[in-house]
């Protein structure tokens, strides 16, 4: 689409998941006319929407959650990055790169509430990779929950996705011995030979406490939880006292009727574990702390990332499914 077209693509949730993959029965494709603006407003072109896992709540019925979900017949929810083309809003020109929940959609017209300017020049698939929402939960989780120290042992779950290889990175930046558990040979070599994990389990193919025994012979100090599975039994019980464990993300259940039964909680008091789970949108306001956190490590070339990119609007649909198959390589996005 370019930027003075008359129409623009947007995507509707009109159904919720029952379980099972993501089908187009769940969306609605529409052709809208581009919106006149008020003073005020500006008129955004999105360039890369970001897929990720907590959609998956977001098109659920749950209203308990940490976020509402999305109503039916509006267009789904997602963050994104993209330009001005339009404004009659004092604080955008046309031309700036803005970010925030732009939704499915190819044009968002706003008041700018919510919308950040993207203050460098690294490309979008760079932003979204790292400086957004990848990188500001593997700085939040590793740090203010994992309270990682050097010599310590830490054990990251969906480690070749874009939390996980994220919070390694840092973790071994930072002294640590790092074990990534991924769900491919083709991940695990990712993560020790490119991102320089200590150690990785493949959780669908290893003797999980044989391998965990192996690569943490002084147990586990801070678990960074991503997926649940069965892996989070085999970490739990090689937990040392003391320990942390930052929950993420319980990805494994996301489709489940019924979640997997838990550890027992006697390890808690005999280990006298701390379990903190953790969302972003609570730390929204700490983004500029977990930027100037997280830039050093960045600049110091110590954060590689690898961009999964489909193309077009329509592909969001599938490509959700590629969670759940594993079929992602780094961090999943869309390019307009
Ligand atoms: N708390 C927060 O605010 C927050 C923010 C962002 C993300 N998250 C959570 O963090 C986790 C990672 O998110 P991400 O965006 O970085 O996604 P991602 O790791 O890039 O992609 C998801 C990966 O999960 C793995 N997976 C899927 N089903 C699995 C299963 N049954 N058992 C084990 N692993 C499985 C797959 O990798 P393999 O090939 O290795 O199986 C898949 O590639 C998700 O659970 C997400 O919900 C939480």
């Amino acid at each position: 689409m370019n930027e003075t077209a008359q129409e623009y693509t947007a995507i509707k949730l009109i159904a919720r998941p029952t379980g099972g993959p993501i089908t187009d029965e769940l969306f609605d494709i529409v052709t809208l006319a581009r919106p006149a603006l008020a003073q005020g407003e500006l008129l955004v072109q999105q360039t890369h929407m970001s897929l990720d896992p907590a959609m998956f709540g977001w098109m659920s019925p749950d209203t308990e959650s940490y976020i509402p979900p999305v109503a039916l017949g509006d267009v789904m929810r997602s963050s994104g990055i993209g330009k001005v083309i339009e404004s009659k809003h004092p604080d955008f020109q046309v031309g700036d790169r803005v970010m925030g929940l732009l939704g499915w959609t190819e044009m968002l017209k706003t008041d700018g509430q919510g919308l950040n300017k993207v203050q460098n020049d690294l490309p979008d698939e760079a932003v979204l990779s790292i400086f957004a929402l990848p990188g500001m939960t593997a700085t939040q989780g590793l740090f203010e929950v994992g309270k990682p120290k050097a010599g310590e042992t830490i054990v990251v779950s969906g480690a070749a996705g874009s939390v996980g290889s994220i919070v390694g990175q840092l973790a071994k930046a930072d002294g640590l011995n790092v074990i990534g558990v991924v769900g491919s040979d083709e991940k695990a070599e990712w993560i020790t030979n490119e991102l320089g994990f200590d150690g990785a389990i493949n959780y669908k193919t290893d003797d999980l406490d044989a391998k965990l025994a192996a690569l943490a012979p002084k147990g586990v100090d801070v678990y960074f939880e991503n997926t649940g599975g069965p892996i989070q039994h085999a970490v739990f019980n090689r937990m040392n006292a003391h320990g942390r464990i930052a929950v993420c993300g319980l990805i494994a259940d996301y489709a489940k009727a019924v979640p997997d039964l838990g550890p027992n909680w006697i390890q808690v008091i005999k280990k006298r574990l701390t379990i903190q789970g953790f969302t972003m949108p609570d730390h929204y306001g700490d983004i500029p702390a977990l930027l100037a956190k997280l830039t050093p490590y960045v600049m110091q070339g110590k954060i590689k990332y690898r961009a999964h990119v489909l193309e077009g609007l329509p592909a969001a649909i599938s490509g959700l499914n590629l969670f759940f198959t594993g079929g992602n390589q780094g961090k999943l996005m869309v390019k307009l």
